[in-house]
């Protein structure tokens, strides 16, 4: 299997491991078939995804995405941050292989639980969000 350049680099070196103490919003998913977990935590100031950070336990691609998810993320609004889809984080890792564009969808299905999580506690209405068909297993936190 080919691996982009930069697939390779934010699985060898990811950025954004970690957890962050106090979270704004925490989401965390699973895919069933291959039983990759991805943890995803947001710290929100202002609407504003002040820093997210990420625990991912599976490939390399979902280790890779999750670290590109993140950086897209930072300093994004709570409704820009929304809008990024597993295709947007494949396309900014070069691509990623057909059998592995499930991976990505691990880290959309995060940062949209991440991000209901926070509205939730802020008191705000969740966005609405159907997840997608046949992929990530959306698992209570
Ligand atoms: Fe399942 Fe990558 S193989 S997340």
């Amino acid at each position: 299997m080919n691996y982009s350049a930069k697939v390779m680099d934010h699985f060898t070196n990811p950025r954004n491991v970690g957890e962050i103490e106090n979270a704004s919003g925490i989401g965390e998913v699973g895919n069933a078939k291959c039983g990759d977990i991805m943890k995803v935590y947001l710290k929100v100031e202002n609407n504003i995804v002040a820093d997210a950070k990420f625990k991912t336990f599976g490939c390399g691609s979902a280790i890779a995405s999750s670290s590109m998810a993140t950086e897209l993320i930072k300093g994004k609004s709570i409704d820009d941050a929304w809008k990024l889809t597993n295709v947007a984080v494949a396309e900014a890792l070069d691509g990623l292989p057909a059998i592995k564009m499930h991976c990505s969808v691990l880290a959309e299905e995060a940062i949209h639980l991440a991000i209901n999580d926070y509205r939730k506690k802020a008191g705000l209405e969740e966005f609405e969000y159907k997840g997608k068909d046949g992929h990530g297993e959306i698992n209570e936190k």
